[in-house]
């Protein structure tokens, strides 16, 4: 079997490093890369520290606003595809390069896999809610990171090839977990911190930069915690916070975006995490470190049940007071399988191969 993988955003690189090499075991296939992200940091960072193979094609879209981006995308992976008539075309998560992947195969004829189908947090104004809904309602193979999602597909009408596989972020980080406690102590020395004395924060969704006083109200929040906060900074923020003249609190210590590696060390240690990052919330509960998400709605409301995730939205009081909390006194129960969802999404492959 030949499968093309798409990929395009920096998680979708980090869940691809540990799917790519268990694919290539099996079947002939081909990665491209549609340059959605570019700089060094959001992409080839994580090719190198990760072993993901070179891209046989990058596209090169670079950003560019929803319609065009997406566009872009279309017309250079149909050539792909037709170039390379695969037997299955596999995306990742919910990004425009999900949605241009998925698409431009459906169109084609060509089977799609989903991989993290089925999350829904219902706000339809949300550009990630609407890729995966279409990206579901296309795809072949649906692989859920958990059983909820599984609920959520079942209730939109789709049943046939839907597998809880549990979630491939949760093997990215476990391959991944080793390097990072190697290297941690060097990590916290660079960002100035000591372990469980400093909040880790992250910012990048449209909802929160987008809109001056939701972003400056996240900046207000950091600054009111009762101890640093280190914020590796995605660029769409800081474009955001020079266009709205948002300075950071002197306690919030700004970085360029980290590597993988750096990054699970930074969370690893930190007393807790603020994100409205999807990837950092998982790791947060994966980690056991107390999460405070930075929205207002979840795709994974079981979460919260567990006192390990709080939704906080923008909400000033109840950012800081949540991320002073106590640590909940039991373990996060496993909601997101067992570390084994690309040896899954493999044998099923395998067994239940794609018919053109
Ligand atoms: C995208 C995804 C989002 C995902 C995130 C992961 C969509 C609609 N959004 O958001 O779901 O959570 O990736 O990080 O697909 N930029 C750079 N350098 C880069 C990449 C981006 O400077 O390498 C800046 C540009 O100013 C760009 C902005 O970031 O306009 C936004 O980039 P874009 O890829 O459109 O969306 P993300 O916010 O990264
Ligand atoms: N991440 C990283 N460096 C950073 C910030 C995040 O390696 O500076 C990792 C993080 O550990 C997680 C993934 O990127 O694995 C999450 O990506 P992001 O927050 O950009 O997107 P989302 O998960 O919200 O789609």
């Amino acid at each position: 079997m030949k499968l093309v993988s798409v990929v395009g955003a920096r998680p979708q690189f980090i869940k691809a490093a540990v799917l790519s090499a268990r694919l290539r075991r099996e079947f002939d296939e081909v990665l491209v890369h549609t340059g959605q992200h570019y700089d060094d940091l959001m992409s080839d960072v994580f090719f190198r520290e990760l072993g993901l193979p070179q891209p046989d094609t990058n596209l090169g879209v670079g950003s560019a606003s929803h319609a065009v981006q997406t566009a872009r995308m279309l017309e250079g992976l149909e050539a792909v595809y037709l170039r390379e008539s695969p037997d299955l075309v596999l995306v990742y998560g919910d990004t425009n390069s999900t949605l241009a992947g998925a698409l431009a195969a459906s169109k084609l004829g060509i089977p799609v896999a989903h991989v993290e189908a089925g999350f829904r947090s219902y706000e339809r104004d949300l550009p990630e809610e609407t890729n995966r809904v279409l990206t579901d309602h296309v795809a072949t193979y649906l692989f859920c990171a958990t059983a909820q999602a599984a609920k959520c597909l079942r209730r939109e009408g789709i049943e046939a090839g839907v597998h809880d596989v549990g979630d491939l972020m949760y093997d990215s980080m476990l391959a991944a977990l080793p390097r990072a406690q190697a290297s941690e102590a060097e990590v916290l020395a660079s960002h100035n911190a000591r372990p469980g004395a400093y909040y880790l924060a992250t910012v990048h969704r449209a909802a929160s930069t987008d809109d001056t006083a939701t972003l400056r109200a996240l900046f207000e929040a950091f600054g009111r915690v009762d101890l640093p906060v280190v914020l590796p900074l995605h660029p769409r923020t800081r474009v955001a916070m020079t266009s709205a003249r948002i300075e950071a609190p002197s306690n919030v210590r700004v970085s360029e975006p980290v590597s993988y590696i750096e990054m699970l060390a930074l969370e690893r240690n930190a007393r807790a995490i603020l994100t409205d990052s999807g990837g950092v919330r998982r790791e947060a509960y994966f980690l056991g470190i107390p999460c405070v998400t930075l929205r207002t709605e979840s795709e994974w409301p079981e979460t919260l049940a567990t006192g390990w995730d709080v939704l906080a939205g923008a909400d000033v009081e109840r950012i800081v007071s949540s991320a002073q909390r106590p640590r909940p006194d039991a373990p996060p129960p496993p909601l997101f399988g067992d570390g084994h969802a690309a040896d899954r999404i493999v044998e099923i492959l395998k067994h239940d191969p794609p018919h053109r």
